[in-house]
């Protein structure tokens, strides 16, 4: 089993079980908000993509999935510092959006891609996170849809990643 990811050795902090239960959670909820309602959920690559999978599994209506992806680079605090890598294949033109992030830290990967679909006026949008950083950040992001409240600090697995390691970990850890 991995222990540690270059040389930094991983915490468990929330253990598969209960990220299981969670997610079932969510997608029940989702499932009650959005009946009658064609459901676009957009991932955001590459943290989300378990996550993603496991929640849909959960939900129990018609829905669409497409994904986009970016990358910050330098200081990801600055809204311009955000760098559209792959765009949506699909239009969002009055349509129900459900934006599904891993992990809500300074809030400037969110903050971009609401931008950027409000600006194409769908006909909702909700967001979906399943780690949300207990800080004060610097955008304004609504949670619609929230897994954990965590501690300001770094962690991987379930997805989420340490410079590209540790996706596939099934728990999710702290680094120390
Ligand atoms: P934000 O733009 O500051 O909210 O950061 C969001 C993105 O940074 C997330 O989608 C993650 O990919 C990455 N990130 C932020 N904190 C962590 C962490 O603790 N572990 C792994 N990735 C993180
Ligand atoms: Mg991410």
């Amino acid at each position: 089993m991995v222990k540690e990811i270059r040389g930094r050795k991983l915490n468990l902090l929330i253990e598969s079980s209960e990220i299981k239960q969670k997610v079932h959670e969510l997608g029940k909820q989702i499932t009650n908000d959005y009946q009658d309602k064609n459901l676009l959920i957009i991932g955001i690559l590459k943290g989300s993509f378990i996550f993603l999978a496991d929640l849909i599994r959960s939900i129990d209506i018609n829905t669409e999935i497409d994904f986009i992806r970016v990358s910050s680079y330098k200081d990801e605090m600055t809204p311009g510092n955000i760098e559209l890598v792959t765009d949506l294949g699909v239009s969002i033109n009055d349509r129900d959006i459900l934006l599904v992030e891993d992990l809500l830290d300074n809030g400037g990967t969110l903050n971009f891609i609401r931008e950027k679909i409000l600006s194409n006026q769908p006909a909702s949008f909700k967001t979906c996170v399943l780690l949300n950083k207990k800080k004060t950040r610097k955008f304004d992001i609504r949670v619609d849809y929230m897994g954990f409240e965590i501690d300001d600090k770094f962690v991987v697995g379930y997805g989420t990643d340490l410079a590209e390691e540790g996706r596939n970990l099934p728990d999710i850890y702290v680094i120390e």
